[in-house]
């Protein structure tokens, strides 16, 4: 049974011309990409998408962070997508991921806690959110509702 889920590379990702072998990473992994756009984030937009966070003391610095640059977002497809494109992200902290999981993505492009690179939907209820947070079905097929 397919499933989707939204994948986002990150200011620093996309700063750091990760792009390609991060594209080429879900591809082997058994992923299609389904929908994809790069978008420069604004306050208002990041601070909806994150809303889970507002409370949080690191919020205001994920704000900037998240409207520095542009992102890559996708929506990937495949068997257990969700959690499997969880896996190959790995930990939230990217130090933790270079130590633990050297094989992750944000072992491979994550710079810190904060600067990980790259975002996954964490249920299945983010994924549906986070999806038609940024894509919406149109007569021409999907289109974005952010730029
Ligand atoms: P992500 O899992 O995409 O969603 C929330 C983001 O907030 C997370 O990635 C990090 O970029 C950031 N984040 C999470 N925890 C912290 C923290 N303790 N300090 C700073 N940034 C954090």
């Amino acid at each position: 049974l397919k499933e989707k889920t939204l994948a986002m590379i990150k200011p620093d990702g996309v700063e750091g011309d990760y792009i390609d072998v991060i594209k080429k990473t879900i591809l082997a992994s058994g992923f299609n990409i389904t929908q994809e756009i790069q978008l420069q984030l604004n306050e208002n937009t990041v601070k909806s998408f994150y809303a889970e966070h507002a409370s949080k003391s690191f919020f205001s610095d994920l704000v900037q962070y998240m409207t520095s640059g542009p992102v890559l977002i996708m929506v990937l497809e495949k068997a257990n997508a969700i959690a499997d494109w969880r896996d190959l992200i790995g930990p939230t902290d990217s130090n933790k991921a270079k130590a633990t999981h050297p094989k992750s993505v944000r072992a491979l492009c994550g710079l810190d806690l904060q600067r990980n690179c790259v975002h996954g939907s964490d249920s299945p209820q983010s994924a549906v959110r986070e999806i038609s947070f940024f894509f919406e079905k149109s007569s021409s097929g999907f289109v974005s509702t952010h730029d």
